[in-house]
């Protein structure tokens, strides 16, 4: 898929799409619609940006959400109760020359002023350019591409993985550089906002403090929604969603940490339904994506012809309770056993043959000391191991020969062996391989050489490498192999930073467990 072609148009987007694309866009002809009944008032309301997601053979969804005013205390983008049309194209080329799709959809209070129009009849592999309208305004045009068709034997898919993204925990400069990667998707695994604001580092991105209202724990609608409009307003993170379309899936902190969607009181139910609702509002997700109160459906597959198919799963709304006592029962769920049975299920229909699970907390075991008990992560998957166990077994026994679990949570960058038993690693089977990937920014700088590294290495001989330092995973699959890169940024506590390729290991096909390269 990475033609010539499409690399040269990519290098002309982005010269295109830099600061000031909506003066060079407005330039180009207005095309607002000429009977709008309920103008948005007067402001840019285009400010949180744009997005695009889900990537099928003949479309993609398309987001934005209108606020002139992002900031407001009262989370609603200083839109009031209006009911705004936005106006949508979809074209071939990044002068909307050639328009293929358009419509009008209506952004409204009850949805935050966002829309998520699905567009279809597009052609597979296939890069487009989207912008929105409304109230005279026009967006900054995004770029985006759609799948390839189910049957295509492709030559090869990039894509990068991403999580954990604190707004204070340092700058979102890994996203400047991921935004100018050559890539198919974004896969974002989770901890696209904290829903705790640290008090000790209480400032914007650009500087100065944040105000007091930005300064709270959210916990209903309105302050959920002031924190996406928070972290939306980084312009890294905007020019991310405006190159790339990405497919989400949440970890704790979109609701609060540690979160398990089970046994809820009323109270905890009508958080859980404030924090998705924003989340929704916030991310081009497909309405089959919508959340109906506090229950909400994000695992899915997205697939890339023969190629490949990802995964994307739930380990918290389902997850039920656990005791370290008792962790190895077949009653504890981290998945729910309805999405464990679709998983393992999938493992037997997928085409494809790279099966890569997205998945929020690492899945191989993290000893965290050297002596022989194992000295467990809170509320990871190592409270599950009668779960873990089964679906890796399950996997090996369905005859998947290229598992790749792709995580993120932990911070850290790790390679590990996915074994089917991790109490009996002489006897256990090799099925797959975990990449965990670091965050953008949560937990600040980071550092390339660490002591916990050494212990985590000594501690988990299953276990293959960890660093510490911020940035994402960029990865290309072909038939023959699966190469991860660790991207890295050497600093996010100020702005600026290069990005730096620390290391490089590859998956063989057939052959699980991967291998240092250069
Ligand atoms: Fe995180």
């Amino acid at each position: 898929m990475a033609t010539t072609a499409r690399r040269t148009s990519r290098r002309l987007f982005l010269g295109l799409t830099g600061v000031g694309t909506a003066a060079v866009m407005a330039g180009v002809g207005a095309w607002d619609l000429p009977n709008a009944h309920a103008a948005p008032p007067k402001g840019y309301p285009f400010t949180l940006g744009v997005a695009s997601g889900d990537p099928l053979p003949d479309g993609v969804v398309l987001w934005t959400r209108l606020a002139v005013d992002p900031l407001a205390p009262d989370g609603r983008g200083g839109m009031g109760d209006r009911r705004v049309p936005v106006r949508y194209q979809v074209a071939t080329d990044e002068r909307f020359r050639h328009v293929v799709r358009s419509g009008t959809v209506l952004a409204t209070p009850e949805l935050g002023h966002s829309v998520h129009p699905e567009v279809d009849g597009l052609e597979p592999d296939r890069e487009y350019f989207y912008r929105f309208s409304a109230g005279g305004e026009i967006s900054p045009v995004g770029r985006t591409r759609t799948a390839p068709r189910r049957d295509a034997a492709l030559d090869d898919l990039t894509f990068a993985f991403a999580s954990c993204q604190s707004y204070e925990g340092g700058h979102y400069t890994a996203y400047r550089h991921l935004a100018e990667e050559d890539l198919d998707l974004v896969v974002h695994l989770g901890d696209y906002i904290y829903e705790e604001s640290y008090l000790d580092a209480p400032e914007f991105h650009e500087g100065g403090l944040l105000p007091d209202h930005l300064r709270t724990e959210c916990v209903d609608l309105d302050r959920y929604r002031l924190q996406y409009s928070l972290y939306k307003s980084d312009q890294h993170l905007q020019t991310a969603h405006q190159q790339h379309p990405w497919a989400f899936t949440f970890d704790d902190h979109e609701v609060h940490n540690n979160f398990r969607g089970t046994n809820l009181t009323p109270e905890q139910a009508a958080r859980q339904a404030a924090a998705f609702q924003a989340m929704y509002e916030n991310l081009p997700l497909r309405h089959a994506q919508r959340p109906d109160g506090p229950d909400i459906q994000i695992h899915r597959k997205l697939r890339y012809g023969t190629l490949a198919d990802f995964t994307l799963l739930d380990s918290h709304q389902f997850r039920g309770p656990t005791s370290m006592a008792d962790r190895d029962s077949p009653d504890y769920t981290n998945l729910g056993h309805a999405q464990r049975d679709w998983l393992v299920d999938g493992f037997s229909s997928s085409q494809a043959r790279w099966q890569i699970v997205g998945n929020q907390q690492p899945m191989a075991e993290t000893d965290r000391d050297p002596d022989p008990d194992v000295t467990r992560i809170t509320a990871s998957w190592d409270y599950y191991v009668y779960e873990r166990n089964h679906i890796l077994r399950e996997a090996r026994d369905r005859g998947v020969d290229n598992l790749v679990v792709i995580s993120g949570d932990r911070h850290s960058n790790y390679v590990s062996d996915l074994l089917t038993d991790y109490a009996h690693p002489d006897t256990a089977d090799l099925v797959g391989t975990e990449f965990v990937g670091t965050s953008i920014s949560s937990n600040g700088d980071g550092a390339p050489e660490s002591p916990v590294g050494d212990t985590l290495l000594e501690a988990n001989p299953h276990m293959k490498f960890v660093n510490f330092q911020r940035g994402y995973s960029r990865v290309t699959v072909t038939s023959e192999t699966f190469i991860n890169e660790f991207r890295i940024v050497p600093y996010v506590s100020r702005p600026g930073a290069p990005i730096e390729s620390l290391a490089t290991w590859v998956v063989e096909d057939g052959v699980p467990g991967a291998v240092q390269s250069a």
